[in-house]
């Protein structure tokens, strides 16, 4: 058994203590915003929140993670109502949209480090790899992100999503009762 929290609730894995924590947010935790791209560190579309750190999932195994508090992007808030994913909806950032939630994972980490970050501070803080090239939206959009934590800027809510987190974290075989 591993045990750590996963969106704010303990979670116990039945499941090989080597197991990618990507894994097993995604196959046991259904926790399917989480993505898979390369499996080798290099792309960041894996990234979670862990203990206020951006990290790479498929990187990290679930024996590692023993203790820990991870948080995905099901869990950023409840309603799209993070700075980021308001400025990355108003700012129109996503194309595919399949390297976003690790992108704002990591920028979240990075705005909780320093609501107005420079272009240097964002280009080491997001090293994600984009296929569609976002790339010149998204400085945009994180120092917009920082001006609406800043209270400078407020910007059209972005419409409600159509699954709760609760719904999003099923409850399935290898994920045990804590
Ligand atoms: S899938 Fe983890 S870094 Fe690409
Ligand atoms: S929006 Fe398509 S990979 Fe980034």
């Amino acid at each position: 058994m591993t045990r750590f929290t996963v969106n704010d609730r303990p979670v116990q894995y039945r499941m090989d203590p080597d197991t990618p924590l990507l894994w097993a947010l995604r196959d046991a935790s259904n926790l399917t915003g989480t993505k898979y791209g390369c499996g080798t560190g290099d792309c960041g579309a894996c990234t979670v929140d862990i203990d206020g750190e951006a990290v790479r999932s498929c990187q990290v195994t679930i024996g590692k993670t023993e203790g820990r508090f991870v948080t995905t992007i099901e869990a950023l808030s409840p309603d799209r109502g993070h700075p980021l994913q308001q400025a990355f909806a108003a700012d129109n950032v996503s194309q595919c949209g399949y390297c976003i939630p690790g992108i704002i994972i990591a920028s979240s980490v990075l705005l909780r480090q320093s609501d107005d970050p420079s272009d240097e501070e964002i280009d080491a803080a997001i090293t994600n790899i984009c296929r569609c090239g976002i790339y010149p939206r998204l400085r945009g959009a994180i120092k917009r992100a920082g001006r609406i934590m800043r209270g400078e800027e407020r910007v059209a809510a972005a419409p409600p999503p159509g699954i709760t987190p609760d719904n999003a974290a099923k409850s399935v075989p290898a994920l045990g009762k804590s």
